[in-house]
């Protein structure tokens, strides 16, 4: 012993100065994300093609000379190739996707091209020019219809009932294929339903516009005892953060809280304060619509016994992020 006092943990930094691309960084959790790392990385570059994020979500950040944006799609491997070779990119944080369920019904194809293909395009663009590490938002949806909860990590077989849930099940494949073959290293995170400043869609944006729109009756899709975990954003991202910092490479972590709330208390904390008196009626069915899984609960254990805590609970978050959508 040279008397040398060795820290019980290390607590390194591992985005601190580092180089990194944020896809789908215009959108909700993109954006939320850039602003709270735009500090300690050393240059923070978001692509996105602007489907469903936008502009006004960074436009703060473009003063800042760390921060920079490329409009581009990640089917255009042109674009996406000379964007990694010019900004050499030392992690890149996968957030674009077609970020709602709903839309598979009508339209096939989106998550395919949007998911699957964007995702193979974004690995085989860092295979070829050597960017080693990723994070990817995956989704509760990969579990489908678990009959274990709080579902755990390493629940199976995973049965998506989603188009949506069964691209980010493919995309895992792909990443953990593309690990193996070529040294990608990934955390890849499945996240609960997320809420917060930015948000573009889900219930309680839903339910503010039905409001506002007919301020006498609202309209809820199922039953409204569909329950689901709700985390903040900035919980989220936190949760990202640690396990990047605090785990091995190439884990799978479930992002979430460790309560439910249903759509029914969600429809009348959102009712008593835009139109206290309107009637809320259920158009019935245990589901919102095809595909929708009526009760997810995921398990945070594993990162938990990492030492993260989500600072909110479903039914905070839910309050927070309807003064958000309020503006009170
Ligand atoms: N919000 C949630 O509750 C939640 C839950 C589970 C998983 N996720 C996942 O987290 C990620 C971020 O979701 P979000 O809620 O911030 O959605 P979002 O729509 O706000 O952000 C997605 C962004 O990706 C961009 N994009 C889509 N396709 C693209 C493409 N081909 N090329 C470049 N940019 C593209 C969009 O313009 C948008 O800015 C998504 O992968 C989503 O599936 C979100």
């Amino acid at each position: 012993m040279n008397g040398e006092r060795v820290p019980k943990e290390t607590t390194t930094d591992r985005l601190k100065g580092k180089r990194i691309l944020i896809t789908g960084g215009a959108g909700f959790i993109g954006s939320n994300f850039a602003d709270m790392v735009i500090k300690k990385v050393n240059r923070a570059v978001v692509y996105d093609n602007l489907s469903s994020g936008n502009e006004e979500n960074i436009a703060y950040l473009k003063k800042n000379p760390k921060f920079a944006f490329v409009e581009g799609d990640l089917l255009d491997s042109t674009l996406l190739g000379k964007t990694l070779e010019e900004e050499k990119p030392e992690l890149i944080v996968h957030l674009a996707a077609n970020p709602d369920v709903r839309i598979g019904i009508n339209n096939t194809k989106i998550d395919i091209e949007q998911g699957v293909l964007a995702t193979y395009n974004l690995l085989d663009a860092m295979r070829k020019h050597e960017v080693k590490d990723m994070l990817f938002a995956s989704s509760s949806t990969v579990y489908g219809e678990a009959t274990v909860k709080p579902t755990p990590e390493d629940y199976g077989p995973l049965k998506p009932i989603s188009l949506y849930g069964a691209a980010k099940l493919a995309c895992e494949g792909m990443i953990t294929a593309y690990s193996h073959m070529f040294d990608i290293n990934y955390h890849i995170f499945r996240f609960a339903n997320v809420i917060g400043n930015h948000a573009l869609h889900g219930a309680i944006i839903d339910f503010a516009n039905k409001l506002k729109h007919n301020p006498s009756k609202l309209e809820v899709l199922g039953d409204g005892t569909q329950k689901k975990a709700y985390v903040l954003v900035e919980d989220c991202i936190e949760a990202m953060l640690y396990a990047y910092n605090k785990s091995g490479q190439n884990e799978i972590f479930n992002i979430s809280v460790d309560d439910q709330i249903t759509v029914k208390e969600i429809a009348e904390k959102v009712t008593s304060r835009v139109s206290p008196k309107a009637s809320i009626n259920y158009t019935g069915g245990k589901r919102g619509w095809k595909g929708d899984v009526a009760d997810a609960f995921l398990s945070n254990e594993k990162l938990k016994a990492l030492g993260w805590m989500p600072k909110k609970n479903s039914a905070e978050a839910v309050d927070i992020a309807i003064g958000l959508v309020l503006g009170s």
